[in-house]
């Protein structure tokens, strides 16, 4: 059980409170893990009180989780919430935040400020909690959640954490990356370092490379105001796929502890061969969607979305290669791949390891061996497959590729998502599976060059259509021509 706390969600009415954290509160409530003192005060500007509030929570809840839903769970949970109407723009407000919190006996004083608003208010919400003095841990600790984008590029995102650290210190500040809750990004440690045989094939002697996707069937739906202007390389690559790069590629941390596993992931982003401006276009791949089909049905193209520029260069598919200089690594390429409006919805981590030597079947009927694939599905459902190569049964010599799945595979997708393990590790002040300002500083540096340069390029982009795999001048990042993209497990 955790201690109690007092949750302050800015942003309660927006998507990610209303689909994301709710959600993950409930599952919370429902596991038994909330102090029975802990409450969630939401902050935004409809007029609403406390039963308006659940109400709504009520419906949003019932109607996500619906036929599962715990009703008894949800009514604790429910009794939780409170609400204060207040504009972040109104230093007034947050006089008044700062008020209730002191005033009302029923808030404890372990103070979370969850920032579920747009980046543009992070630096003056801190200031103004700082301005009241919520940022002190006198009657109870004083924690702030920040969620991703951090900053827009490598200066803004300097910029954004000076203005936090001037008022809140490291070890107050909680950058998400939500792909680090999820269990099977947490399971690759597990996997990497709990299992002896892996670690003597884990370089550049056994693997000819590691590829890691995120595929999105979704188009951007009703997102072109956070999305046009961002794209693919700043929203998903710079985050979550350099997280997940850094967790495969990691040399073995002394202990679990934060700083520890933390130090190593910096050491991984820091070692990644910089891209000079002349390179960009040899290791990075940018594309937008065009209209399409999935099925019967027509999907429209990006620039026919609502709200985006008739002349928008947004990349929505985002290719990279990327080599990792250090002993372990060198040479081997690491492709990351992302998009929207792809065949299908999934997260993918594949590592191949190279051809065997060919010569003992040389007079077989078996032409070409293939190569061992390692898969981890992340998403939809959680994975794990190995891919190793048997003989065909029958008189002749042939091999065929048999696959070895855990059983995990055939479970359906968790209804748990990220969320609820890192709102956990807020509450108990666990940082493991958060980022340090280094990393965020680190992996800006890997795609601030590529993304300089993109911005002066802004009278073309390659296309794909909606439904598709990408377009295929992606595989022209490949090393080798029998290297190419691995969608499916
Ligand atoms: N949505 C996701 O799945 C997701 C995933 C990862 C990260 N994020 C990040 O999470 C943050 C929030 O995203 P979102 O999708 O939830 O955005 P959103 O749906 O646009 O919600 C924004 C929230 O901010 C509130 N707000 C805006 N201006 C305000 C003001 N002046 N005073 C008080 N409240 C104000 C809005 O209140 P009103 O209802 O009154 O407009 C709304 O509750 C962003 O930084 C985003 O990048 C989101």
């Amino acid at each position: 059980m955790s201690e109690p706390c007092s949750l302050i969600i800015f942003g309660a009415t927006g998507n990610l409170a209303t689909h994301k954290l709710l959600p993950a509160l409930y599952h919370i409530e429902a596991a038994g893990r909330l102090d029975p003192g802990s409450r969630i005060l939401g902050f935004g500007r409809r007029d609403w009180s406390d039963a308006d509030w659940q109400e709504a929570v009520r419906e949003v809840l019932s109607e996500r989780i619906g036929g599962r839903v715990d009703a008894e769970a949800l009514d604790r949970l429910l009794s939780r919430l409170r609400f204060l109407a207040g504009d972040l723009e109104q230093a007034a407000d947050f006089a008044r935040l700062a008020e209730r919190l002191r005033a009302d006996d029923d808030l404890p004083d372990n103070l979370v400020f969850y920032l579920a608003v747009a980046p543009k208010h992070y630096g003056d919400i801190v200031d103004r909690l700082a301005a009241n003095g919520l940022n002190a841990q006198e009657a109870g600790w004083s924690r702030l959640v920040v969620e991703k984008p951090f900053g827009f590029d490598l200066e803004s995102a300097s910029i954004l954490d000076q203005r936090l650290q001037r008022c809140f210190t490291e070890d107050q500040i909680y950058r998400i990356d939500h792909y680090l809750g999820k269990s099977t990004v947490q399971n690759i440690l597990v996997f990497r370092f709990a299992n002896l045989m892996l670690e003597p094939l884990w370089n550049r002697n056994y693997i000819d490379h590691v590829q890691i996707s995120h595929a999105e069937a979704r188009g951007i739906e009703e997102r072109a105001g956070f999305y046009d202007g961002v794209g693919a390389m700043r929203d998903m690559i710079q985050s979550h796929l350099l997280q997940m790069l850094a967790l495969v590629a990691m040399e073995p941390p002394p202990s679990l502890d934060a700083e520890a596993l933390r130090d190593e992931k910096v050491k991984v982003l820091r070692s990644i061969r910089p891209i000079p401006r002349e390179a960009v276009h040899a290791q990075a791949f940018r594309a937008q969607y065009g209209p399409g089909r999935s099925g019967d049905a027509k999907l429209a193209g990006y620039l026919e979305e609502p709200g985006v520029g008739h002349n928008s260069t947004t990349e929505t598919y985002a290719a990279l290669k990327l080599y990792i200089d250090n002993w372990r690594w060198r040479n081997v390429p690491f492709y990351l791949r992302t998009g929207k409006r792809l065949g299908e919805t999934r997260s993918l981590i594949a590592i191949r390891f190279k051809h065997p030597p060919q010569q003992l079947f040389r007079s077989t009927a078996i032409e070409q061996l293939k190569p061992n694939w390692l898969l981890l599905n992340i998403q939809p459902n959680e994975c794990m497959r190995i891919e190793i190569q048997v003989k065909q049964p029958g008189l002749e010599m042939r091999a065929q590729t048999e696959r070895l799945d855990a059983s995990s595979c055939t479970l359906p997708p968790e209804h748990i998502d990220a969320y609820e393990a890192l709102i956990l590790d807020v509450i108990e002040g666990d940082h493991t599976h958060f980022l340090r300002y280094d990393e965020v500083d680190w992996a800006w540096r890997v795609v601030d060059p590529i993304l300089k340069l993109w911005a002066t390029e802004r009278d073309f982009i390659h296309t794909y259509p909606a439904g598709s795999w990408g377009p295929a001048e992606a595989s022209r990042l490949f090393d080798r021509e029998d290297q190419e993209w691995r969608n499916a497990m």
